[in-house]
């Protein structure tokens, strides 16, 4: 089975390891397709490594990377993303996607923070995001970040963002709750940061949850229910560009598979609301 590009479709679900069993005996019907770190199943091997390509020769997967830090100042780990390559391969996944940050010194940590909204930044990843689409010969998606400090900013989040995706002439990964926490955070309008996004160049999106500290202070955790407000502004995102695939993101505090069933499935009813023909045909 082919899980090219035409394939990714629908509502979609984070993986995790905990419910690879559960998934391989009974699928939820509402879950278009999966997305996994690479990172987190590269050299395994055995049961579960098996238990995975079951999964990924059943269902369409994009992969979300977690550690190459397109916006680092170290060089690219060059073969972390070979074994991508092949991982990609091996599984058959034509999506792979990465945040549009850097890992703090030590990668391991996976502690994302903004590449510094400059033009020497906007050269230095847009550099890096080609070295990798050469590598693995193939655009990759580049993920809208929440960030709560812009040290050293010329020119606005969204400037930078538009300037990377252009000269870099990848794809996006809208996460539509780091829109919200980065509005909320900064001050400035989700409805028209939405806007004004290149949509032509949306590969997928994210929805999660955060934590509202305070009105003017939200915290991007993945830990909770998605909030109404983020809904909202998903649908206000299918009614301006039209239905993209979207997945669920769930990192802590993980509820039972049936709960996060549940909201896979709110995504699926607001793009059927938005395009109901386009979601029944992909
Ligand atoms: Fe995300």
């Amino acid at each position: 089975m082919i899980t090219g590009p035409a394939s990714l479709h629908g509502a979609g679900l984070g993986l995790r390891r905990a419910f690879v069993r559960a998934l391989l005996d009974t699928s939820p019907a509402a879950v278009d397709f999966y997305e996994i770190a690479p990172e987190n199943w590269i050299g395994m091997g055995g049961a579960n490594a098996r238990r995975l390509r079951a999964l990924t020769e059943r269902h369409p997967f994009v992969c979300h990377g977690l550690s190459l830090s397109l916006g680092g100042p170290a060089p690219l780990d060059l073969e972390l993303v070979r074994a991508i390559g092949d991982f990609l391969d091996v599984h058959d996944i034509a999506v792979y996607s990465e945040h549009l940050s850097y890992c703090s010194d030590d990668g391991q940590l996976y502690d994302l923070l903004p590449i510094p909204f400059t033009e020497a930044a906007i050269d230095h990843v847009v550099a890096r995001i080609g070295q990798v689409q050469d590598l693995l010969g193939r655009r990759i998606a580049v993920e809208n970040v929440s960030y709560y400090a812009a040290p050293g900013q010329e020119m606005t989040e969204l400037d930078f963002i538009d300037a990377v995706l252009e000269r870099a002439d990848c794809e996006l990964l809208l996460d539509v709750n780091n829109l919200h926490v980065n509005a909320v955070n900064h001050g400035y309008d989700a409805l028209d940061f939405l806007r004004a996004l290149p949509g032509e160049r949306i590969r997928y999106g994210h929805v999660a949850g955060h934590r509202e500290v305070s009105p003017e202070l939200c915290i991007d955790t993945h830990g909770s229910a998605v909030i109404d407000p983020v809904w909202s502004l998903l649908a206000a995102a299918y009614e301006h560009f039209g239905v993209f695939p979207t997945l669920l993101e769930r990192d802590f505090d993980i509820p039972p598979l049936t709960q996060l069933v549940e909201e896979v499935e709110q995504i699926a009813t607001i793009q059927r609301r938005a395009q109901p023909e386009q979601r029944a045909h992909g």
